[in-house]
């Protein structure tokens, strides 16, 4: 495995500009060219703490390969690891708290999700008006299969008590400064869920640093913050973990408001699952097709429901067509579509796409705008040129 330095990546330093007193202090920085070992081709979002988005040429592979995976850190990765010394503990609300090396995880019955992680603040680049935060436009999103023993099992040996109402996870990140720690919690029925994961693999091979190595939790289905990377400490709490990458980190307003407007911070929630959203990987938002007959494609999600169909529009939204959804499907991962379409003549057009779960939710026409740029799932759209 390559060993890089987190000086490597110090060839920038982020442009945030003040947060406004509501949002929570993560930082963001400008797209830059670095040479990242273990990734290529990626968007550079973040230098400074690396965060990675996927081109959309990578969207053709129902399972993401981890040198095209998107990466989202908070702070600075851990820049060194001992996987011999590394231990996992679990204590709070516990009889026994317990303390697991990796060669104790791999003595459990290994259990394989595939699954989309999606960063909450995916699309948020599209949101108008603007907010702060990494500018994310498609790809804080990808699909591996993940492998570790169930956190159920984990917490069964523990045996949690009554009092145990959620389980909180926290990493190995090198803090800079005086920013708080990134430790959040997941309710406990979400904690024993058998598709729970700490995983040890991603796509059949050991988590490299990037994914948090040596295990990480995997929630499927949920916003990409939920699976703690890097994981050191597991602790069952009585109530929802209350730290910056809760509160007011990570909520969205129970209530519409409108584009730009203030939020109440009592009157929000902690996201959970992702919602249903699909996107347009080609053709490209302002590119030229040298042809009237050609394939569009992408991809779908709906974090814990399943996609059920994905429609494709060539006039503004007039009129909607079936797109084909792509053979491949597990419960927490996308669908791959396509739709080949014949422009009935040279000139510009508008196409969008949309796709409806098996709750028969749908994507809006406008995403329910948020000070932080979360959940964007507006209908998507590329305006392109027919040049035959
Ligand atoms: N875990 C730790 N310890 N530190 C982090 O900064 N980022 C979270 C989550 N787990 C983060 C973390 C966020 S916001 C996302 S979207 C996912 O990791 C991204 O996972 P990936 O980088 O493996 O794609």
């Amino acid at each position: 495995m390559n060993m890089i330095t987190r000086r490597s990546f110090l060839t920038a330093v982020s442009t945030g500009a003040g947060a406004a007193a509501m949002l929570p202090r993560f930082t963001w920085a400008a797209n830059l060219a670095v040479d990242i070992p273990g990734k290529a081709g990626m968007i550079v979002r973040s230098a400074h703490f690396l965060d990675l988005e996927m081109p959309l040429e990578f969207f053709n592979s129902w399972i993401t390969p981890v040198p095209h995976f998107f990466v989202r850190n908070h702070m600075h990765e851990p820049s060194t690891w001992d996987s011999h010394g590394w231990k996992l503990t679990i204590g709070g609300e516990v009889e026994t708290p317990i303390s697991v090396s990796l060669a104790d995880l791999a003595k459990l019955e290994p259990h394989t999700v595939t699954n989309t992680l999606e960063c909450a603040g995916n699309g948020r680049g599209f949101q108008q008006p603007k907010v702060p935060g990494v500018q994310w436009q498609r790809g804080a999103v990808g699909t591996a299969r993940f492998t570790g023993p169930r956190l159920g099992d984990l917490l069964r040996r523990a045996r949690v008590k009554a009092a145990g109402k959620h389980v909180m996870f926290r990493g190995l990140d090198e803090i800079p400064g005086k920013v708080p720690p990134f430790i959040r919690s997941i309710p406990i029925e979400k904690a024993m869920d058998a598709d729970t994961l700490i995983a040890t693999h991603m796509n059949g091979s050991p988590l490299v640093r990037h994914h948090g190595f040596p295990a990480r939790a995997l929630v499927p289905g949920w916003i990409g913050a939920a699976s703690c990377k890097w994981l050191t400490e597991i602790k069952v709490l009585d109530q929802e973990f209350d730290g910056n990458f809760m509160k007011p980190g990570y909520r969205m307003p129970n209530h519409p408001i409108s584009p730009g407007g203030e939020v109440n911070a009592a009157d929000t929630h902690s996201i959970t699952s992702l919602g249903v959203k699909s996107i347009i990987a080609q053709p490209a938002d302002g590119s030229s097709v040298k042809s009237r007959v050609f394939r569009m494609h992408g991809a779908a999600w709906a974090g814990e429901a399943a996609v059920a169909r994905v429609e494709i529009s060539a006039d503004g939204g007039t009129t909607w067509r079936p797109a084909r959804l792509g053979g491949q499907q597990a419960r927490y991962a996308w669908r791959l579509w396509d739709y080949v379409w014949t422009a009935p003549q040279a000139g510009e057009y508008t196409i969008m796409s949309r796709a409806t779960d098996d709750q028969a939710r749908g994507q809006p026409q406008t995403a329910a705008w948020n000070p932080s740029g979360y959940l964007y799932n507006a209908i998507d759209q590329v305006r392109i040129h027919v040049l035959v």
